[in-house]
């Protein structure tokens, strides 16, 4: 076993493998350089020798402050650990920050040390032996502090392999003047939401309806896990071995943003191309009456230096079809620990900062992202900030999720292509029921 600082060998106490008594050792090692620092020695080159060097790997999230910030903080708020920020992709380009995470994991060299994971990959990476079992660092007690949901998908074969970060559903963007204008109240239907929209494009006060995304991209599989599910459907069956995306139930959901494109025309023909950003600016510009989006684009859409509709922007539950009950996709990302990681305890520290509540409080204030912690709903720093988080609590701890299976990178490929082939050719029935065929292959039906 090698030292794990700068390799140099001179402190063997925090070492690959770790047990209770390194985890007594590593509190110890802090403890001692209190005491080097508390008479004088040269503190500094203590501290450089002493700290235990980790990298972090997260996609990039939009915020007033990146993830790199937050590492500086934590570096600068103690003297144990020093964490190395690995900048990856973009949210919206899942598929790539997945290929990337995946590159390094498989080597399995330790590195990243530290990982935050979209929670649709939180199956398969468990599965692969890549995330490290975290029972013993969070045993039941520690977990009621967190939405029971997000420890569940947190959780694979029985073990916490990923610890909560922050959450992340669909929402409703919408003008609250329009609104006002043509209905008074945020839709609750689809059909309300077409007619609100139509009234306000005919009237030419906007000239779009309603901007969703449909690029062939993970936010695709989000966008129709809404419709589907607000209409009573699911993409899986409930015991997760066939596709049920073709039923008549799906297909009706996928028809109607189909239509949204080329019937009822609320929609212009480029959200077929557009993920989160390209919808995000239309709508801030004052061209859209509705969007679908997640909760990140709440900050921007009320900051008045980049936005047209700063202060006439409402939240909402997304619409559902008659009979049906709204549906939010279930998004965000949870943190990791490597499972080759040598240095598990430093590691453990850091998680356990930025899942804290004062983190997770700084991540809901600069990230407009969800807190795992139904204690935050209540904080009132967030709920001056950010007041649209409060009322969607339900939203957040209800959420929907996406397929749950450890072979969710083959299924959801599969579901792109064929969604994207059902909205731009619309023969949506045919094009669902090869998609269904598709996944059924996968997922053993
Ligand atoms: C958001 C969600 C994430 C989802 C992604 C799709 O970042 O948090 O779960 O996969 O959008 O673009």
């Amino acid at each position: 076993m090698t030292d794990m600082r700068n390799g140099s060998g001179r402190n063997p106490r925090i070492v690959g493998h770790v047990t209770l008594a390194d985890r007594r050792a590593f509190l110890l090692g802090s403890a001692a350089l209190g005491a080097a620092a508390a008479v004088g020695l040269g503190t500094r080159r203590v501290r450089a020798q002493e700290r235990a060097e980790i990298s972090f790997a997260s996609a990039a999230f939009f915020g007033s402050e990146t993830f790199g910030d937050l590492a500086k903080a934590y570096n600068e708020a103690q003297d144990r650990v020093k964490v190395t920020y690995i900048n990856l992709p973009p949210p919206s380009s899942s598929t790539e920050v997945y290929q990337g995470l995946v590159q390094q994991l498989a080597r399995r060299t330790g590195t990243p040390d530290v990982f935050s994971q979209d929670v649709i990959w939180i199956a398969g990476f468990a599965a692969a032996g890549w995330a490290l079992p975290l029972d013993e660092y969070f045993p039941a007690d520690k977990r009621g502090d967190y939405f029971p949901g997000t420890i569940a998908a947190c959780t694979y074969g029985g073990k916490l392999t990923a610890l909560p970060w922050f959450l992340d559903t669909g929402m409703l963007y919408y003008r609250k003047d329009l609104v006002d204008k043509h209905g008074g109240k945020a839709p609750t239907t689809w059909d309300e939401l077409t007619e609100m929209a139509s009234a306000a494009q005919k009237a030419k006060e906007v000239e779009f309806g309603y901007v969703w995304q449909g690029k062939q991209a993970e936010v695709l599989i989000c966008d129709a896990v809404e419709v589907i599910g607000s209409n009573k459907g699911a993409i899986l069956s409930p015991d997760g071995k066939s596709c049920t995306i073709n039923s008549p139930e799906g297909v009706a959901a996928i028809q109607f943003l189909h239509d949204t494109i080329n019937k009822t025309k609320i929609s212009p023909k480029d959200v077929l191309s557009w993920d989160e950003e390209p919808s995000r600016q239309p709508f801030t510009a004052g061209q859209s009456m509705f969007m679908r989006n997640w909760s990140y684009a709440y900050p921007i859409s009320q900051d008045a230096k980049v936005s047209q509709i700063a202060g006439k922007v409402g939240v909402a539950p997304l619409p559902a079809f008659a009979g049906g009950k709204s549906s939010a996709c279930l998004g965000g990302y949870q943190l990791g620990v490597n499972a080759n990681s040598k240095k598990r305890e430093a590691a453990i520290d850091f998680l356990t900062w930025l899942s804290s509540a004062e983190t997770q409080r700084r991540i809901a204030i600069n990230f407009g992202l969800g807190p795992t912690r139904p204690a935050l709903y209540k904080d009132q720093k967030i709920a001056s900030e950010n007041p649209f988080m409060a009322g969607l609590e339900p939203v957040f701890s209800g959420a929907t999720p996406r397929p749950v299976t450890p072979d969710y990178a083959k299924v959801t490929l599969a579901l792109q292509s064929g969604l994207s082939k059902a909205l731009l050719s619309g023969e949506v029935k045919k094009e669902l029921d090869a998609v269904a065929d598709r996944v059924n292959t996968i997922v053993g039906g």
